[in-house]
């Protein structure tokens, strides 16, 4: 099989086709897959078909897979394998009703000293229309921005918390276990992406509470210029999910949420996989 990459969009995104998961990845593909990746920041491998254990093989092609935090999302057959659904009959904090998760623009894991380099998310059902994930090329957002406002945040570094004064997604209630392993981290606003040395603006909408050093009125004067700035339009690529559909994006360039427009009656449940990753800097 050849692997093929075709670009989706001028904002990011690449289609990857030719390619099995459940086989031996490596040498030519697994550099070309790489390679693309960090060309196109959001990348959609077609026609997969992987149950959770092929599919935690795969992902530790690309590096270390993570446990994720929350267990009750955690699959029994593969405890780095974690379900997202928009129906979740027992989590707790939840009514029973379904609900899509993730739906403000938000990059994954920034809680964390050392947040995720890579999210896999692969699909396993699909409503028959609707509930796509959206994404921004913050290396875009960054060469666009205005000098004047670059210059103002140069240097500044940004308080991530679990739960953020500033949140408005719908946040999963942590156990004493997982408070305990999610104390507050500060992150810098510019972030340079450890393998090509670019520059990309790097905020969480969902868990930055404020800007070092500031107080709340200053940095949200700030943090509100600069959100509604990075949310535009032309930094977008929208993903259209098919069956098969595996998306893999790099979160030290990239913003992305759900679109929860979709009959809810339907159910859209993804598996997901967070690769490891380093301090930011
Ligand atoms: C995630 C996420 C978006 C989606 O799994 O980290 O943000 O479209 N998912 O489900
Ligand atoms: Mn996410």
């Amino acid at each position: 099989m050849t692997v093929t990459i075709n670009p989706l969009d001028a904002a990011c995104g690449a289609e990857v086709t030719g390619l099995d998961l459940s086989g031996s990845l490596d040498g030519p593909d697994l550099e070309a897959v790489n390679r693309a990746l960090l060309d196109h920041l959001v990348l959609c491998v077609r026609g997969q078909d992987l149950e959770p254990p092929a599919f935690s093989r795969a992902a530790n092609r690309f590096g270390q897979t993570k446990k994720q935090l929350l267990r009750q999302r955690r699959h029994d057959a593969a405890d780095d394998v974690s379900i997202i659904s928009n129906h979740k009959p027992d989590e707790k904090g939840g009514d029973g009703k379904p609900y899509v998760g993730a739906i403000y623009w938000h990059t994954d894991d920034s809680y964390l000293a050392e947040p995720a380099k890579i999210t896999m998310l692969h699909a396993r059902e699909l409503p028959s229309r609707g509930g796509d994930t959206q994404f921004i090329n913050c290396f875009a957002v960054l060469d666009a921005m205005p000098d004047e406002m670059r210059r103002r945040i140069e240097g500044m570094r940004a308080v991530h918390v679990y739960r953020s004064r500033r949140g408005k997604s719908r946040v999963a209630e942590r156990t004493e276990a997982e408070r305990s392993e999610t104390p507050d981290v500060v992150h810098p606003l510019i972030r340079t992406h450890p393998e090509s040395g670019r520059k990309a603006l790097f905020i969480n909408p969902n868990r930055i509470d404020h800007i070092e050093g500031q107080d709340a009125a200053a940095s949200d004067e700030i943090l509100d210029e600069l959100y509604e700035f990075a949310f535009r339009p032309e930094f977008q690529y929208h993903h259209d999910w098919r069956p098969g559909d595996l998306v893999m994006w790099d979160n030290r360039c990239t913003m992305h949420r759900a679109d929860p427009e979709f009959d809810q009656r339907e159910r859209r449940i993804m598996h997901r996989v967070l690769i490891e990753g380093d301090t930011p800097y």
